[in-house]
This record gives structure tokens, sequence and C-alpha cells, in this order.
């Protein structure tokens, strides 16, 4: 997906290996912990779902190497087995306004990630998911859809844009399925995929349908701390 990825045409921004900032990094101060809490799947299993810090850096790392090259290659749509250091700290540092990511994790281990980046000056924005491979078919990826949809619309973003291969009938399946009005045009392989997110009766219905097979077990907001600065 093409803001949050590197296109082929890219080159790989920086070295990998590079040291990772540490696990103890502050919480941004405008991190919005009102969106993280617990949830149990359609697939009955039980993650925290959070936005992204900085301190998710080796998380971010140790997820994406244990993920498959073929889940990879959906993702990227190129051969990406190891995530750069500029790649780690784009990912991991965002402005919790016009880039966005919320996690699933489970035992402090990431198990998925799913994000969108605003078209900057629009009410667009890019969306981009993955999930660990033991974990997909469970409706964490359509969760983090739910969850991402009605963060954007807090953000003033209406729209949201994907490209994915078109092989990739999983990914297709979860837009598809969403309830919202999803228009798609394909070229070279490559589907591109645009659709408003306003809540519609059809968006609502399918959610609703949705949230039957889920559980939100609680939410947790986070205690105050100090506004210390941070990495990003
Ligand atoms: C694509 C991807 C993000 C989707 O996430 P996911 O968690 O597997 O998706 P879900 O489980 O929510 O939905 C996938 C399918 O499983 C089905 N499903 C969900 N829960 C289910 C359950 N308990 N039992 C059976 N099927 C279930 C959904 O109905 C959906 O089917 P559909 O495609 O016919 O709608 C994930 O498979 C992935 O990470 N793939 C590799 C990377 C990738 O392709 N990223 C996208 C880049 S464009």
């Amino acid at each position: 997906m093409p803001s949050t990825a590197p296109s082929a045409a890219e080159p790989d921004p920086g070295p990998a290996g590079t040291p990772l900032p540490s696990r103890e990094l502050p919480v941004p101060p405008n991190y919005p912990s009102g969106l993280e809490r617990d949830v149990v799947s359609a697939g009955s299993t039980r993650i925290h779902l959070r936005p992204i810090r900085p301190d998710d850096a080796e998380r971010l790392v140790e997820f994406h190497n244990h993920l498959s090259p073929h889940s990879s290659y959906l993702r990227f749509f190129t051969f990406h087995p190891v995530l750069s250091a500029a790649e780690v700290e784009r990912f991991t540092c965002v402005d919790y306004e016009n880039r966005f990511a919320l996690v699933a994790e489970i035992d402090d281990h990431l198990v998925a990630v799913g994000r969108f980046d605003r078209h900057l000056g629009t009410s667009d924005a890019e969306v981009a998911f993955v999930v660990a491979d033991d974990l997909q078919h469970h409706g964490i990826g359509s969760l983090l859809l739910d969850e991402l949809a009605g963060a954007a619309r807090e953000r003033g973003i209406t729209t949201f844009l994907a490209d994915t291969l078109e092989e990739n009938h999983t990914m297709l399946g979860v837009f598809l399925h969403s309830g919202f009005p999803v228009t798609k045009s394909t070229e070279y392989g490559t589907v591109t995929l645009r659709f408003s997110i306003e809540e519609t009766d059809a968006s609502r219905a399918a959610l609703a349908l949705r949230e039957q097979a889920r559980q939100v077990i609680s939410n947790y907001p986070m205690p105050e701390r100090a506004q210390e600065p941070h990495a990003c």
C-alpha cells in the first residue's frame, strides 16, 4: 500500500540492524489512550488493541521477522524480509492525527498492525494491514478496519484508499464485506480501492453483525504521565 510501504521503485531508505529505540521510551503526550481495549475477535482470539507507540520498535521488528515471505510480499508487494531503521521509525512514530496505527498484541508480542496515512490537506487516507500468519482469518483484519475507520472519522477523514494485489482475496474480502461502498479498479495486477467510511445503514448493519461475533472486554485508559520528550 503505497503511503505506508515502499513501492518497488522506492529504495530501502536505511540500513537494517541499526540499534532500535528502547522499550522504555515515554508515551507521547498526545497518545490516544482511550482507544486501548481488550477484544475477543470473531475467531475467539483475545487481543489487546492499542495505538502504536515509539517504544514498539523492537516488537515491530520481531513481528515483521516472523511474517512468512508470502504475507510480507502481500503487504509490501515485494520481497521485504527486513524492515529498515527508517521504516521502523516511520511506522512506530506517528502523530495520531494524519498518521495513525493500531496494533494488536498478545502477551507483549505484536500480532497485527493496521494503519492509515492521510493524503496531506485532504480527507482521504491510505490504509494498510498485516496480521501474523497463524492468526489470519480470525477476524483481526476486519476488527482493525472497523477500529481504524472510527479513529479516522474522529480525525476528519472521510475516505479510505487502498492498493492490494489482485490475488489477495482475503484483503479484498475484508474491504468488500465491510459494508462501506467500495469501488475498485484493477491495473497490472493491483486493485485500487476507494470507499467512504461515513456511517450508513449498510455499514452499521455489517458492523453490527461483526460485533455479534466479537466481544470487547474492557477499556484501559492510561494513567496520566509526565509529558517528557520522546524519540520522534
Ligand atoms: C489481509 C489480512 C490483513 C486480513 O486480515 P485477517 O485477520 O486475516 O482478516 P479477517 O479474519 O478479518 O477476514 C478474512 C476472512 O476470514 C473470515 N473470517 C473471519 N473470522 C472468521 C472465523 N472466525 N472463521 C472463519 N472465517 C473467518 C472473514 O469473513 C474473511 O472472509 P472474507 O474474505 O470472505 O470476508 C491478513 O490476512 C494478512 O495480514 N495478510 C498478509 C498481509 C496482507 O495481505 N496485507 C494486506 C496488504 S494490501
